[in-house]
């Protein structure tokens, strides 16, 4: 089933240099396309929306401060099971945890700083991508 999902590479993978990593790994796969990029400053009220769920947990604030320390690389990807394929590819939230070969797995550490965030369901990848790329279609 073809889907499309939200990526963000946070602003330690554009930091550190490891976009191009990060977007080959997942460019690679096959049938896999991206279909939008956009390097940009992710401002609070956008923050606000992508993280709402998350308001009032003990790691909510240290989460939008640093999602507002740099840049971030938004992306669609489009192809076969996406979404769950994207998160497989990135590993679990805290990369000490991840296993190599995973994106935190291979360059993480830092629970905050996870490199990548990717849609967890179709739910929130039609609202994610709203959010990030309302224009798109
Ligand atoms: S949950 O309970 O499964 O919804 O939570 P989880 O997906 O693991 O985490 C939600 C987002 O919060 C980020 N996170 C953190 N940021 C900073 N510090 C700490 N300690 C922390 N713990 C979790 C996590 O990376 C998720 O953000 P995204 O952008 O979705 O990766």
């Amino acid at each position: 089933m073809s889907q499309r999902t939200l990526v963000l590479l946070k602003p330690d993978a554009v930091r550190r240099g490891l976009v191009g990593e990060i977007i080959g790994r997942i460019e690679s796969k096959a049938g896999w396309t991206l279909r939008a990029l956009e390097l940009r400053d992710l401002d609070r009220a956008t923050l606000e929306q992508h993280y709402a769920e998350h308001e009032g947990r003990p790691f909510y604030e240290s989460l939008m401060e640093f999602m507002a320390s740099g840049p971030s690389v938004a992306l669609v990807v489009e192809g076969e099971r996406v979404i769950e394929g994207v998160r497989a590819l990135a590993g679990p939230t805290d990369p000490i945890a991840a296993a190599p070969g995973s994106i935190r797995g291979d360059f993480g550490t830092i629970v905050r700083e996870n490199l990548i965030h990717a849609s967890d369901s179709e739910e929130s990848a039609e609202r994610e991508l709203k959010i990030f790329f309302p224009d798109f279609s």
